[in-house]
């Protein structure tokens, strides 16, 4: 499957999982697809579902895709801005970044915003708690080279091509107050926060959040699936087993790079529950009784050897 990458980047992005996520989803039927917690999107824009509620807190990432959609923002003119920016970060050698980063925290310029996620340190997205951007410079003056540009430029192109296509509405706002906007008809793909992990997201969420978020998903009678991690090297996700507990599941391990270093490499069982029965999925009883009795086989679909991290005892 061909995945169509977002221009702006971000540490919780799903684009190694998004076909698994697609696959998994390809029969059903649904009249809007909803995701309280869009992020940069890159599920939503490979879905392309026809008519889409697409919500996050975050006001920076709802400001940058409105303004594609209006075409306040198109593929020429972040052309144009990262080629003069970029030369002033070589020129300045890397130093310009932190004048863009005051600029953007005053200002809140979407441009701006685009300039420091592919700019700064790892791609990721944190802000402090007055709701400043504060990831450092990635330390290469020479970001902006034009390969990066063309690259981010075809991506800014491929988005807004998506959008213009589709029926699609972008909305700031709390996961409270989009659980309040679904209908039955909906499909909501729910990525929040990994609880019980390390976030820097624009907010933090706790057990309390993740219990409204499954009240508010099951009382809806919409189909939906929950994205959320089972596993690590040290820890079990027990929430899944709990607050979870009546939704179906399917796993996938997942590798993701720690620091940038190839030798440092985290394993990671990612999970997607629903109330609906995908693909590949099991029963929430099953794969914990899977686990329990240390079977080979964690989903329904692949065979695996239980990991030594799974080998853990659920009261
Ligand atoms: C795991 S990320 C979503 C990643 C997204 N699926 C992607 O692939 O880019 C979680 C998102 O939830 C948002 N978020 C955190 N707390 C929120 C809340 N209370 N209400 C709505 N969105 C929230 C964050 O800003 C972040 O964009």
């Amino acid at each position: 499957m061909k995945v169509f990458v977002p221009p702006i980047k971000s540490q919780g992005i799903k684009t190694k999982l998004v076909d698994w996520i697609s696959k998994n989803m390809q029969t059903l039927k649904y009249e809007r697809w909803v995701e309280p917690f869009m992020g940069t999107g890159v599920v939503a824009f490979n879905v392309q579902p026809k008519k889409a509620l697409l919500c996050d807190s975050n006001p920076h990432l709802i400001t940058f895709y409105k303004a594609l959609q209006s075409g306040e923002i198109t593929s020429g003119l972040v052309r144009k801005f990262l080629t003069e920016e970029g030369k002033k970060l070589l020129i300045s050698n890397g130093e310009y970044y932190y004048e863009v980063r005051k600029r953007f925290n005053s200002e809140k310029n979407p441009l701006d915003f685009l300039f420091l996620s592919r700019s700064c340190f790892n791609g990721m997205m944190r802000f402090n708690k007055k709701g400043g951007f504060n990831v450092p410079f990635c330390k290469k003056p020479n970001r902006f080279a034009q390969a990066l540009i063309t690259k981010i430029t075809n991506q800014v192109e491929n988005i807004s091509q998506i959008i213009s296509f589709g029926d699609y509405t972008f909305k700031n706002q709390d996961f409270k107050e989009t659980l309040k906007e679904i209908n039955s008809t909906d499909f909501i793909y729910s990525d929040p926060p990994y609880i019980g992990r390390h976030v820097d997201y624009f907010d933090s969420w706790s057990e309390k959040e993740e219990i409204i978020l499954n009240k508010g998903l099951i009382n809806s009678n919409a189909q939906f699936i929950l994205s959320t991690w089972l596993s690590n090297k040290y820890r079990t996700n027990d929430y899944v087993f709990s607050v979870w507990k009546e939704c179906f599941i399917t796993t996938k391990e997942h590798f993701y790079h720690v620091g940038g270093s190839v030798n440092n490499r985290n394993a990671v069982y990612e999970a997607l529950l629903s109330n609906i029965k995908l693909n590949d999925s099991i029963s929430n009883s099953e794969m914990k009784s899977r686990i329990e009795l240390n079977k080979s086989q964690l989903t329904s679909e692949k065979k695996y050897d239980i990991p030594a991290q799974l080998l853990f005892s659920i009261d």
